[in-house]
């Protein structure tokens, strides 16, 4: 089952809880959290007081995407916060079993997260380690960026070299109705979108418009 992730940096803060209510009750499975710190993007969102303060407002589960250059020192205040799960970018770890075993040890479920030009080796060699991968479409750091096409074929040679069924595989970046058939078809199993459905004016009927661009549509 398709699982639809709406990324919250493109919501209106100012009314985010709200924003984030609305999406819940269009069926949404995830909230998706872009966590920047200015060093690795160039951008700076918000960190775990943001996220604590969600926890217990929000009833799905929270799902944090960190483009920080030291992962390491937010994993127990992210399990603190009430995070469910966490995908670090293999650019920014220099002992990412290390990583990724903290984030389990502490209650969370793992990912990795692979910039457009990183190959999927590192990737693949932490798959027993990890829950999902999430490829990014576009260069992180912004939300309404044009997506990646290339970043179709690494989906599709992703789960050719998956060495098991069952790794989800989120895409992140430029994801739209118009590009989402594709990305499902290619092997997507979970869709992060941003500005197609926070920027539209309704946001319930964004999330319905994913999710009907991708009934259907088979891998
Ligand atoms: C970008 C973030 C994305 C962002 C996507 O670095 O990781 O989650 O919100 O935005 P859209 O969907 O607008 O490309
Ligand atoms: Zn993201």
């Amino acid at each position: 089952m398709l699982r639809i992730a709406p990324s919250i940096l493109s919501a209106d803060f100012g009314r985010l809880l709200e924003e984030i209510r609305q999406v819940e009750a269009a069926g949404a499975d995830l909230v998706h959290l872009d966590i920047m710190d200015g060093r690795f993007v160039p951008n700076l969102t918000f960190g775990p007081p943001v996220v604590r303060w969600l926890r217990g407002r929000v009833s799905l589960p929270l799902d944090a995407h960190l483009m920080v250059a030291s992962p390491d020192p937010l994993i127990p205040d992210l399990a603190d916060a009430g995070v469910a799960r966490v995908a670090v970018h293999v650019e920014t770890c220099h002992h990412l079993h290390r990583t990724l075993a903290s984030i389990r040890d502490a209650g969370m479920s793992p990912g990795v997260a692979l910039n457009p030009a990183t190959p999927l080796e590192a990737a693949l060699e932490a798959s027993p380690w990890i829950d999902y991968i999430l490829v990014m479409s576009v260069n992180p750091g912004f939300g309404g960026q044009t997506f990646i096409p290339e970043s179709l074929d690494k989906i599709r040679r992703l789960v050719r070299l998956a060495p098991r069924d069952g790794l989800e595989i989120a895409v992140d970046g430029g994801v739209t109705a118009l590009t989402a058939p594709g990305l499902v078809e290619a092997g997507a199993t979970t869709l992060i979108a941003g500005s197609a459905i926070f920027g539209a004016s309704d946001r319930a009927a964004a999330v319905a418009a994913l999710r009907d661009a991708t009934t259907g549509v088979d891998r």
